[in-house]
């Protein structure tokens, strides 16, 4: 059984701890929040005996082995060092990081903490039914792809009232915006299929906060392309479909994947049949956990080594849509 250690106290975490005592392989034993109070309500019901409102004493004296991290994207940088300082096994949240500075250096520091593990909560590309996309997708021509990522945030309306503070996932502070929270799930899906574009290029509509609420992004692969419409303030059903030529894949969603279908060169569906849990983070955990209890294993050790050349090159792809359209954080002039 793995001791799971969070920071990061809202709703992800805890469908993250449902997904961990599901998946029998991890047990939560210590939290991190910046309010100690908050830190023992959160994690008393999920059996934590250890709570910390001190990030430094959560890593030096906290007894767990992984550590999940879910904090406002610009925040994962420090905490990621920490983390690795300390020699943790690291599941941070998408995006994993907000520029390939960022990428560089936690690249240097898991070389001087080679005990350490970095895994990004991609959970798209865990699942079984992407699984099964790859392979059908690597029978295919390539011929591009579509994405409608939207949906629209709780958090939005608090943006048009004016409410302060700017809710994080709409602040550039935080690096929110649509297309470092949606879209980073289309870029996994495009770049785990098809590797580095060639060129991007990203169109975004503007909220007031100084975000994109909204956008279109193009990955262009010679003469083909894939675009993704992303955005937060609408929901949109359209799904994702990867073409063929004659032949064409499609999926309910690009980042909560319930359902898929192949449509043959007689424009025939067969569904995908494959398990779809309830609650589709219990795929990555269980991947991760393969690769922890496994540390000796070569292929295994490979597999781990091509999630994290992944999550840099998604890192870089997504770095330079924000370029093509001068979308800088606080974050990216740091350095
Ligand atoms: N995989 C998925 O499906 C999924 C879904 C949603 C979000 N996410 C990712 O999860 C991460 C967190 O997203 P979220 O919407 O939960 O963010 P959030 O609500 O803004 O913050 C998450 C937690 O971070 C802490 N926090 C908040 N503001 C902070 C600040 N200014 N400084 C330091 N810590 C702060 C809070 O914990 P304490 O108050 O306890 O310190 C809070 O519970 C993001 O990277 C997001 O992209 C992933």
């Amino acid at each position: 059984m793995l001791k799971l250690g969070i920071i990061g106290t809202h709703i992800i975490t805890d469908q993250l701890l449902d997904a961990a005592n599901k998946s029998g392989q991890y047990q939560l034993t210590t939290v991190y929040s910046r309010n100690m109070k908050r830190a023992e309500e959160f994690g008393k019901p999920y059996g934590a005996t250890a709570f910390y409102d001190s990030l430094e004493k959560f890593f030096s004296e906290g007894d767990f082995d992984v550590v999940y991290i879910a904090s406002p994207n610009s925040i994962h940088y420090q905490q990621v060092r920490l983390a690795i300082e300390n020699d943790k096994f690291v599941i941070l949240e998408k995006p994993a990081l907000v520029n390939p500075h960022e990428f560089q250096e936690i690249n240097k520091l898991l070389t001087a903490h080679p005990k350490a593990r970095l895994f990004e909560a991609a959970r798209n590309i865990h699942t079984p039914l992407f699984k099964a996309v790859v392979k059908k997708i690597s029978q295919m021509k390539f011929g591009g792809a579509t994405m409608n990522i939207m949906k629209y945030s709780s958090r939005i309306d608090k943006v048009y009232e004016d409410v302060q503070p700017i809710p994080n996932i709409f602040n550039p502070e935080f690096a929110g915006g649509a297309l470092e929270d949606l879209g980073v799930y289309g870029v996994y899906l495009a770049v785990a299929l098809y590797g580095k574009p060639d060129s991007v290029n990203y169109l975004p509509t503007m909220l007031k906060t100084g975000v994109d609420g909204n956008g279109v992004a193009t990955l262009t692969y010679g003469e083909r392309s894939v675009t993704i419409v992303v955005g937060k303030t609408s929901n949109n059903y359209l799904g994702t479909e990867f073409y063929g030529g004659r032949d064409t894949v499609w999926l309910d969603s690009a980042f909560n994947l319930r359902q898929g279908i192949y449509y043959d060169d007689q424009k025939q569906g067969h569904k995908f049949d494959v398990e779809v849990a309830d609650n589709d983070m219990i795929y990555e955990l269980q991947d991760f956990a393969e690769i922890i209890n496994n540390l000796k294993d070569a292929d295994k050790e490979a597999q781990y080594q091509r999630w994290l050349q992944l999550a840099e090159d998604v890192n870089k792809v997504i770095y330079d849509l924000r370029q093509s359209c001068d979308l800088i954080f606080p974050a990216d002039t740091n350095y």
